[in-house]
């Protein structure tokens, strides 16, 4: 019997990729895996607005998080400055930076907003990014729907009012970002959003579109995304409705409802379908910043098996600065990794600023321990 053999069945217990393949059976999970970490290095073609294709130096991506370090007027301050730059360093050749508020009514609490007022400072962090940084940028744009402020038929023009702000500052692309409240009012409000988004885009410019999958009705919508696949949709970013699937976590509960492996497992089956139902969009995957590690493993399997062209981190971003890099040549340092401990979340829901409070230690444990009470 070998020793992981032993351990509980939530238990987060593998360091290996034989480990998490026998956990993977035991457990009836479909994870791919790959041992074999090339699939990540894959160049990825993905269509621009005006139908030139955009290339991807590999296949990895960092995801937006939303840190609450806007300076008061909604612009980038120094951590946003910081923690971009360091997104820009990581060797993922796909960055959404973001997200920015699409309107001035929903900036509270450290959110970023995408104006014409405070392009400069975006412009200004744009060109230090692109220092060290030759791949693509896009900036997710966010609304909460509606909002106090403006009806629901306000937002196609806000949004294109922001994607025009966010490409006179320099980002090549712009991801529209509004959560369900129902399937067909989500349908038609990213239908009108889209069409506003397109209008005002350059030729070459991106779109992207964050897809939030609903474990109660998994199927994806496949009138609305073949319907923007048709009209010129680059890229779709898959992710949960729920936040507790949307980023499996080690969190050790009582009574685990479910394995945090399920949740990984239903967020890549969800980007395969989407993958299948629109296959010349770019799909990207995320949630598996759980694997530690391995992650650089499960993000070749789920490439190799077509499940995502693009694998985007997220929480992995905050905590590795050069993850991509590392990931890339195979040389993943798991003392750097990401640990799914969901401090960073605990951060978010107490309105802190966030980062990452284990591997970022000197500027988030003090926030971490503002909010715990712990010394
Ligand atoms: C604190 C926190 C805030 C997040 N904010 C956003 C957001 O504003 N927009 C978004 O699309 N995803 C957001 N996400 C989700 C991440 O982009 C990503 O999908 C998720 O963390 C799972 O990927 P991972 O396992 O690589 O972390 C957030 C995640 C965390 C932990």
């Amino acid at each position: 019997m070998f020793p992981y053999e032993k351990k509980t069945r939530f238990s987060y217990s593998f360091a290996t990729v034989p480990e998490l393949s026998y956990i993977c059976r035991r457990e009836g999970f479909d994870i791919p895996l790959s041992r074999d970490v090339s699939p990540l290095s894959g160049k990825v073609r993905l269509r621009s607005k005006g139908g030139e294709m955009v290339t991807l130096q590999n296949s990895l991506a960092v995801l937006p998080v939303n840190c609450l370090d806007a300076a008061e007027d909604g612009a980038p301050s120094c951590l946003t400055e910081r923690r971009w730059i360091r997104c820009a360093g990581s060797g993922a050749g796909l960055v959404f930076c973001g997200p920015a508020s699409v309107s001035e009514s929903d900036i509270a609490d450290g959110r970023l907003l995408m104006t014409e007022n405070n392009i400069q400072k975006y412009k200004s962090l744009i060109n230090k990014m692109r220092a060290v940084f030759s791949g693509l940028l896009v900036l997710q744009l966010f609304a909460d729907c509606p909002s106090e402020k403006e009806s629901e038929g306000d937002l196609p023009a806000l949004f294109a009012k922001a994607a025009r702000a966010a490409f006179n500052a320099g980002f090549d692309g712009v991801e529209i970002c509004v959560f369900p409240d129902s399937p067909s009012e989500y349908r038609s409000l990213v239908s009108k959003i889209f069409g506003a988004v397109f209008a005002v885009s350059p030729e070459n410019a991106v779109i992207s579109l964050k897809y939030f999958h609903n474990e109660n009705s998994p199927d994806p919508d496949v009138v609305l995304l073949c319907d923007l696949a048709k009209k010129g949709l680059s890229a779709i970013s898959v992710t949960a409705v729920s936040p507790d699937l949307a980023c499996p976590s080690n969190i050790p509960q009582a009574t685990p409802t479910r394995h945090p492996i399920a949740d990984a497992e239903q967020l890549l089956s969800a980007a395969k379908r989407i993958k299948n139902l629109v296959p010349d969009v770019c799909v990207i995957a995320s949630g598996m910043s759980y694997f530690k590690e391995l992650a650089p493993n499960v993000a070749a399997g789920a490439i190799a098996d077509k499940a995502c062209d693009v694998a985007g981190f997220g929480r992995m971003a905050l905590a590795y600065e050069s993850f991509a890099s590392d990931f890339l040549s195979d040389n993943t340092n798991r003392k750097k990794v990401c640990v799914a401990c969901g401090k960073c979340t605990k951060l978010y829901l107490s309105g802190e600023t966030v980062g990452c409070p284990v591997r970022d230690q000197s500027i988030y444990l003090p926030v971490l321990r503002r909010v715990t009470g712990k010394k």
